[in-house]
């Protein structure tokens, strides 16, 4: 089995355990394990937090150090993210799109890799160097559901999480699609929530959604 392959099987199962990734952004350090048991607690353990503000990789630290979340790394552009993510202890890593050097290095690096993919050519690309668990980023803007189901016929293997417009509104017609294997988005927990430390509308959004996913909850 090469690496690629097998970087792919593992997130794979990571996303399978998942179904909705919230995908986290940490401005005060303080916030990420505080943050993290509250999701946690209320059902979602595999979470993303993006390596856009100055302390996410100390955030990733904290949580990956203190809680039994699976905490992966998102917004990696270059190797040396990869690497700082990886070092932090984060347990898989997400790009926006996805270049030879950073595919190489997660292969090198034997390190869990969501790339993102939207073009047929980008997928196939992805696809040839076996990884079939993709990143399908941003998802409304691209195309969202008629694309993934349009992409489906030519490029059955491939398996998705669409990310970016999604929202309690579509998540479950996403997830309808045989192609996709999870969602990810800021709804669950918005920037704002986490610095005002809300956690009791971070917990109450985690479950509102899981009766969504779930059907116990119907809002259409
Ligand atoms: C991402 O990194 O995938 C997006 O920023 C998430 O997009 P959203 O804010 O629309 O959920």
């Amino acid at each position: 089995m090469s690496y690629s392959h097998s970087i792919s099987t593992r997130m794979i199962n990571l996303v399978d355990k998942a179904s909705i990734i919230p995908i986290i952004e940490i401005e005060d350090t303080r916030h990420a394990v505080p943050l993290a048991e509250t999701l946690i607690n209320a059902g979602m353990s595999v979470i993303e937090v993006v390596l856009r503000t100055a302390n996410a990789l100390e955030a990733i630290r904290e949580i990956a150090q203190n809680t039994t979340c699976t905490v992966g790394a998102g917004s990696l552009v270059s190797v040396d993210d990869v690497i700082k993510a990886r070092e932090a202890g984060a347990s898989f890593g997400v790009s926006p799109g996805s270049t030879p050097a950073l595919v190489d290095a997660c292969m090198d690096l034997d390190f869990p890799y969501l790339p993102g993919g939207v073009t047929a050519s980008e997928m196939m690309n992805l696809a040839e160097k076996g990884i079939t668990m993709l990143k399908f980023f941003p998802a409304e803007p691209s195309g969202g559901i008629p694309y993934l189901k349009s992409i489906m016929g030519p490029l059955p293997h491939l398996r998705f999480c669409p990310t970016g417009g999604v929202n309690e509104s579509n998540f479950m017609d996403y997830l309808s699609l045989e192609n996709v294997a999870c969602v990810g988005g800021s709804w669950i927990a918005p920037t704002k929530s986490i610095n005002d430390q809300d956690w009791e509308t971070i917990s109450y959004n985690v479950e509102r959604n899981l009766s969504i996913r779930d059907g116990v909850l119907k809002i259409n």
